[in-house]
């Protein structure tokens, strides 16, 4: 059975078995920026946007995404052109591992559709479930502020 929804600007219909996770279903279709961490909804490595809404993937069954638009990193910026968060995040030295970072920035990209001009504490609320193991959080705040 197949379900159809928009995939980083493609309607993709995709085939999906009992229990697949948008996570699972992200990674073997090599969309590497989702990254698999708890499993768990608790480690926010799995950030997507799911109708401009941040959602951990690992939470989101793939068959519930009839109709919905999902959005990957690989869909913000490219190797060529980074977004604007992308490129603050380099500047101010917040680029954190690969594990971390596609999350945060995910985040950081819900609540700039909300919020064009979020406050420190909006910014830190964005980013309460993201976790980064190595407790960096500072440069990331400085980076979206
Ligand atoms: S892997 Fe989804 S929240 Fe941790
Ligand atoms: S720098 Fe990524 S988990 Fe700490």
């Amino acid at each position: 059975m197949k379900v159809k929804f928009k995939l980083n600007g493609k309607t993709t219909a995709a085939e999906f078995r009992p229990g697949l996770t948008l996570l699972e279903y992200l990674r073997e279709s090599g969309l590497k920026s989702v990254k698999y961490g708890c499993d768990n909804g608790e480690c926010g490595a799995c950030t997507v946007l799911i109708d401009n809404q941040a959602q951990n993937a690992c939470l989101v069954l793939l068959h519930t995404l009839g109709g919905k638009t999902v959005e990957t990193l690989e869909s913000l910026g490219s190797h060529d052109r980074l977004h604007r968060l992308q490129e603050k995040f380099i500047a101010a030295g917040a680029i954190q591992c690969g594990y971390c970072t596609p999350g945060m920035l995910m985040a950081l990209e819900a609540l700039n559709r909300e919020n064009p001009a979020p406050g420190e504490e909006q910014v830190r609320d964005a980013l309460a479930g993201n976790l980064c193991r190595c407790t960096g959080y500072v440069k990331p705040v400085e980076a979206a502020l």
